[in-house]
């Protein structure tokens, strides 16, 4: 999407991977906290992704979306003022269906008064979700939030989350900043090898202002091995995929911190001319030997992961 933003693929937090649905203000605020204190905003991590679960199970009485009271009782401004104040963004999640996925009123239908809720709090960035779409394609549901959020005349980076419906490689990169291509990851090594085969197929789309999106990270959750998580890790980099750490950054290992902060693997997930790497051999009956094409600091980050050897060339 030609909106300016995205230049290189997006950096920061999301809440889904670890919190679920234990969200509150004070997790979006210690999170800001520790992205400062730690250093990853430095390193490029600004973005603090609130993902669903934040809003009352209701729309009002006008019909506007409203943040759980129990949990976000100051609301969403006051969260991206705190952000904002310290050089971070912030981003908020809804759905193109009439609920999320954790039944919380969807957008569909609303887009207009909703992107100007989200642009009136300060919001940086939408993640917009597929649950409840009502069999609606996603080549329909999709563009109003787009124009709603152009309309508003606030910057929003615009992340399409269709789950890979309808190949929105194919017809997202006028839509969106970055598009989902694969149902959601999960906390394993099948799941994140899958994902990157899948992924890998839509190399040729991606570039600046629009990125293919094989889900957010799960570096220091704990279901894969430290030389997993490099793999991990590195393989996010190379396609250019979005960068949004899905731990607890108030508590993470040295291991996970030494994983999210190499600065060689950033700097090729962040280099300006936005080539999506790609997987160019895959040799053995078990099709563990994986060859990516990459420079050569990075090759080490491939190396040793347990199911399979990766090797760089
Ligand atoms: C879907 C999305 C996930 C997450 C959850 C939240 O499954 O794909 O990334 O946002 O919804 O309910
Ligand atoms: C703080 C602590 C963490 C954890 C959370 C829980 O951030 O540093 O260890 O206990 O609170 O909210």
């Amino acid at each position: 999407l030609n909106n300016g933003l995205a230049l290189t693929p997006p950096m920061g937090w999301n809440s889904w991977n670890f919190f679920a649905c234990n969200i509150n203000e004070t997790v979006i605020k210690e999170t800001a906290d520790a992205l400062i204190s730690t250093g990853l905003a430095d390193l490029g991590y600004v973005h603090v992704n609130i993902d669903d679960c934040w809003s009352s199970t209701k729309r009002n009485s006008e019909n506007q979306l409203v943040p759980d009271p129990k949990t976000f009782p100051l609301g969403i401004k006051d969260l991206a003022d705190y952000v904002h104040a310290k050089g971070l963004k912030l981003g908020i999640y809804s759905d193109a269906g009439i609920f999320t996925c954790q039944v919380r009123p969807g957008s569909l239908y609303y887009e207009n008064d909703d992107a100007e809720m989200f642009a009136s709090w300060g919001v940086d960035y939408l993640k917009y979700d597929n649950c409840f779409n009502l069999g609606i394609k996603p080549e329909e549901r999709y563009p109003p939030m787009r124009d709603a959020l152009n309309g508003t005349g606030r910057t929003i980076f615009y992340s399409i989350c269709d789950w890979g419906e309808d190949d929105p490689a194919l017809w997202a990169g006028k839509l969106g900043n970055s598009w989902r291509t694969t149902d959601d990851i999960n906390d394993s090594w099948a799941s994140m090898t899958t994902i990157a085969d899948l992924n890998d197929k839509w190399a040729a789309y991606a570039g600046p202002g629009g990125w293919n999106d094989p889900d957010m990270l799960e570096v220091g959750n704990g279901g894969m091995t430290y030389q997993e998580y490099r793999a991990h890790f590195s393989i996010w980099a190379l396609m250019k995929a979005p960068l949004l750490i899905g731990c607890d950054v108030r508590n993470m290992t040295a291991e996970t911190f030494e994983i999210l902060t190499n600065k060689e693997v950033i700097a090729v997930n962040q280099d300006p001319l936005g080539v999506q790497g790609r997987k160019v051999h895959v040799t053995g009956t078990d099709g563990c030997l994986q060859v990516f094409p990459l420079l050569h600091p990075f090759l080490a980050y491939l190396n040793g992961a347990t199911d399979c050897d990766m090797e760089y060339r």
